[in-house]
């Protein structure tokens, strides 16, 4: 496995893989702090492609805060180490001057509400500019068959669709499930900085989110009374949302009944570390 840090030598890489013979690049963006959640969806790319990479680079662009960007977790030798167990044939690691070199200029918006609310609203309105622009940038670099997301970040897939189909990429873009531990917390970069009191609180996330799917399927239809019933479980671990949201899976517009596939998605500050959840909520 090799790391490349500039796009020229990755064209040279992915050119000579071509002309012998890989005929499907699968690409997995990362900012890194691997986990099994990355993983999942580097195994499921080695599964679909003849080569696989991997690109990790904390992306300046989607951070609003320079202390967060700075805090970031960076453990590139790991990293590797953990993408060439994965089957991964190339891992894609340039500096931010390599992706954004002086008198860059250029943003990928992507506008509306699938943008805008949520976690749009929470991390302020360049957040999804940022990621627009540098997935799309990515995906030229690379030029992949696939390239895949996990459902985690489910309003991060959406708008990542959203870009790909409106520039025409000719790209194919694979939502992966979400890799949860043993009690159900959705695996997170951000895991590790819960201490232990704050860890045993944030599990009451998924239990909200599967009290949800259980209602549902008891035949619940109202996402109010849903809303409400996650809440509840939130507030008696004393967990306090930023948002809880049922919102429709496609366009992210708020619904009321609970008819259609509804998306139910989370965020809450656990011991002083924001965290994200959802899941979709089926009708019968
Ligand atoms: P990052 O947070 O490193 O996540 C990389 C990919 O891993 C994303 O598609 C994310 O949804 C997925 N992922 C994270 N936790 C997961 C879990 N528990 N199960 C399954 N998949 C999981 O998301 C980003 O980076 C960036 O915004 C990026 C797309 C790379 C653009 O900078």
């Amino acid at each position: 496995m090799r790391i490349i840090r500039t796009v020229s030598a990755l064209r040279e890489a992915l050119g000579r893989a071509r002309s012998g013979g890989a005929a499907s690049v699968g690409f997995v963006p990362t900012m890194g702090a691997l986990h099994e959640g990355h993983l999942s969806l580097m195994r499921a790319a080695r599964e679909e492609n003849d080569l696989v990479v991997v690109s990790i680079f904390v992306n300046p662009k989607q951070f609003e805060e320079a202390a967060d960007l700075a805090a970031y977790p960076r453990q590139e030798r790991h990293d590797a180490e953990l993408a060439a167990s994965a089957g991964v044939d190339l891992i894609f690691a340039p500096d931010a001057d390599e992706l954004y070199p002086a008198g860059f200029a250029t943003t990928v918006s992507v506008s509306g509400t699938i943008a805008e609310t949520l976690e749009g609203a929470a991390r302020g309105t360049g957040h999804f500019d940022g990621v627009a622009t540098v997935v799309a940038k990515l995906l030229i670099a690379v030029m992949p068959e696939n390239a895949y997301f996990g459902r985690k970040d489910a309003q991060q897939l959406v708008v990542v669709r959203r870009m790909v189909a409106d520039l025409g990429l000719p790209v194919r873009i694979v939502g992966c499930p979400t890799e949860r531990e043993p009690d159900g917390l959705a695996l997170s970069s951000r895991n590790v900085r819960l201490d232990g009191e704050a860890r045993a609180r944030a599990a009451a996330i998924p239990r909200a989110l599967a009290l949800a799917e259980s209602l549902v399927a008891d035949g619940e239809r109202s996402a109010d009374v849903v809303g409400r019933a996650v809440a509840e479980t939130l507030a008696e671990s004393g967990v306090e949302p930023e948002y809880i949201a049922l919102v429709d899976p496609v366009g992210f517009e708020t619904v009321e009944n609970i008819d259609q596939p509804v998306l139910c998605a989370v965020a809450a500050r656990v011991g002083g570390v924001r965290l994200i959840d959802n899941t979709t909520l089926s009708v019968g």
